[in-house]
């Protein structure tokens, strides 16, 4: 197996060797991808799991050759075992294999969880295994296209002290760059994740269908040069880059667009108040509105909100 000298301390799987057996359980989106960057990186993809024809096109694409096995089998057969299976799915998954023995003391596993630590990995790391928990703080849809985002996309990495060698070369092999993340801080570093990513998915789509609603043909040739300057903006100024009715305590303006949502899209109308509550209070707590300015839109924006209830 390994064919380089070990870091003092670790155990002959963590050599960082040459060529590792990979086995990837599941084929999803984001195992099919890292487990084709880990083959670019030299390691040998050996078996996937994934029982659904969407897996098995996706390893047909990503892991061409590679075949598909139950869990236990991929395990079996593996050194390091990239565990990428849906979040609530992965604790009943990692004590399954080690109540069936299939864990082996010296195996490295990591899995791809941005909500999970190391602690559900305990049933594993009791038989010996070095644990990793290793978030791709990226999107995937398991195109082909996801293995060029790994580059130099940042991985929240948790692992203890003395791993941390093999948690920084693995990223590092499949492209990425390792920030460290504290078991107590993953839930709340995941939230934000999702509040940031997948709620703007959330956003672009609810702001393009208002605008096909109000007849615009393109929408997103109307909102791409705008929300990319928002997004680049909201980067690098923070709370400052706001603009807008709120940002000048335009109420009349708000009040408006209450009126003309509740009439054209009333299913839009929850989100855009919380959405305008929450962009007032952080204008208010960042000094961009006065408090004079900000209570007359809060108690507009409270108002809507029970009459929405
Ligand atoms: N997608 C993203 O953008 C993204 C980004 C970063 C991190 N992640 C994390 O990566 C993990 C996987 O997400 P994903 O988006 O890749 O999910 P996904 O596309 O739904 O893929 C899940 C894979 O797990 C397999 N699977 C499900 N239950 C299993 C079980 N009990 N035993 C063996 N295989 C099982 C599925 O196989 P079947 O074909 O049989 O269903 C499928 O191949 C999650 O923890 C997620 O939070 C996702």
């Amino acid at each position: 197996m390994p064919d380089r000298p070990l870091p003092a301390g670790l155990p002959p799987a963590a050599a960082a060797p040459a060529r590792l057996r990979v086995g990837v359980i599941g084929a999803g989106r984001v195992g099919s991808v890292l487990g084709a960057a880990l083959a670019a990186a030299g390691h040998d993809v050996v078996a996937a799991a994934g029982l659904s024809t969407a897996s098995a096109d996706r390893a047909a694409r990503l892991l061409p050759g590679v075949p598909l096995l139950p869990a236990d089998e991929v395990v079996a057969v593996s050194d390091l075992v990239v565990l990428a299976v849906p979040d609530d799915t992965l604790a009943g998954l990692v004590t399954g294999l080690a109540e069936t023995g299939a864990w082996r003391r010296g195996q490295l596993a990591f899995h791809t969880s941005g909500a999970h630590g190391l602690a559900v990995l305990a049933p594993a790391e009791r038989a010996g295994v070095l644990c990793l928990a290793l978030h791709p703080a990226m999107t995937f849809s398991g195109g082909p296209e996801d293995v060029a985002r790994l580059v130099a996309a940042p991985f929240g990495v948790s692992s203890h002290p003395e791993h941390r060698v093999v948690a920084e070369a693995l990223v590092l092999e499949m492209g990425g760059e390792p920030f460290w993340l504290a078991e107590a801080d993953r839930r709340l570093y995941h939230a934000a994740l999702v509040t940031g990513a997948n709620h703007l998915v959330t956003l672009v789509s609810e702001a393009a269908d208002l605008l096909r609603t109000a007849g615009v043909e393109n929408p997103a040739r109307v909102l791409g040069p705008l929300l990319s300057a928002a997004l680049d903006n909201g980067l690098r100024r923070g709370d400052r880059a706001l603009t807008g009715p709120v940002s000048r305590g335009d109420a009349g303006t708000v009040r408006d667009h209450l009126e003309t949502l509740a009439d054209r899209a009333p299913d839009a109308v929850p989100a855009y108040v919380a959405m305008a509550q929450r962009t007032t209070e952080r204008a208010l707590a960042t000094g961009r509105l006065r408090a004079q300015e900000g209570a007359p839109l809060l108690e507009l924006l409270r108002n809507a909100s029970q009459a929405a209830r």
